[in-house]
């Protein structure tokens, strides 16, 4: 089998995938999907006329929780690099005319966001499908675009801690979801990588670490005892003389 952490390979995954993603995220996280999003959302508390960059942004799941919060002055930058996902999230924008939303199909380790010009980043279940130095590029990649004092709210699905909810939770991701995958789209494989991705990732904590070996402000986030997690903070101002 190809890499699993290969760009080219994900990004297919994510074309394949793209059709059903909706329906079995939401069963995947056992229908917490959309109160995550809104509540990873809600840590950044986003002021009004500010840039929001939504990374890993699949065909924009987060935008009404980021939407609501801003302003007619305020610009959504979401990028992707799936092209279906890219393809559904320029339908998406249809939906919020008022706003000014830039959809950015690049990967985002070649991302063309200028330095220093975002006030918030957000990724939404886009942190499972990067190994550890993907992870640092990423963490490298949301320092460089952050404005000084900049907030940054991450969160993906997670193996918890506690003994008898992991048994169910990976039971769950590995034998029932595959299932599932057969009955929406045909080819279970797809969606035996998720419980793949989410078994390796395990938790935040390997994120936190990197984000603060990169001195980022950093806090753990755990989401219904640890089924997902996630990390928020800021990226620090530079020390005054
Ligand atoms: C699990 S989906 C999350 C979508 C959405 N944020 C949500 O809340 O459901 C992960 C997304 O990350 C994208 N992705 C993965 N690796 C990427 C990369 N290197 N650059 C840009 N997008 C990437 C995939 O195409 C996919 O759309």
């Amino acid at each position: 089998m190809k890499n699993q952490y290969d760009p080219v390979f994900v990004e297919k995954l994510f074309d394949d995938m793209c059709a059903t993603y909706s329906n079995m995220n939401y069963i995947t996280s056992f229908g917490f999907s959309e109160r995550w999003r809104k509540q990873c959302v809600a840590e950044l508390n986003i002021k009004k006329g500010k840039v929001v960059a939504d990374l890993m942004t699949g065909m924009g799941e987060c935008w009404k929780y980021i939407l609501c919060q801003g302003d007619q002055n305020s610009k959504l930058i979401g990028l992707d690099f799936s092209t279906e996902m890219i393809r559904r999230a320029n339908q998406e924008k249809k939906k919020f005319q008022e706003a000014d939303i830039q959809i950015l199909h690049e990967n985002v380790f070649e991302n063309s966001i200028e330095n220093n010009s975002v006030d918030y980043v957000i990724s939404g279940f886009g942190l499972k499908t990067f190994n550890d130095e993907q992870l640092g590029k990423l963490a490298d990649e949301i320092k460089r675009i952050l404005r000084p004092g900049g907030y940054y709210s991450l969160i993906d699905v997670s193996v918890p801690g506690n003994a008898v909810l992991r048994f169910f939770y990976m039971f769950y991701l590995k034998n029932v979801i595959p299932i599932l995958g057969r009955l929406f789209l045909g080819n279970p494989d797809t969606y035996r990588m998720l419980g793949i991705y989410t078994e390796n990732f395990g938790n935040s904590r390997g994120v936190q670490h990197i984000f603060e070996q990169r001195n980022f402000e950093v806090e753990y986030v755990n989401y219904f005892f640890g089924c997902g997690s996630g990390i928020k903070g800021r990226k620090k101002q530079p020390e005054s003389r």
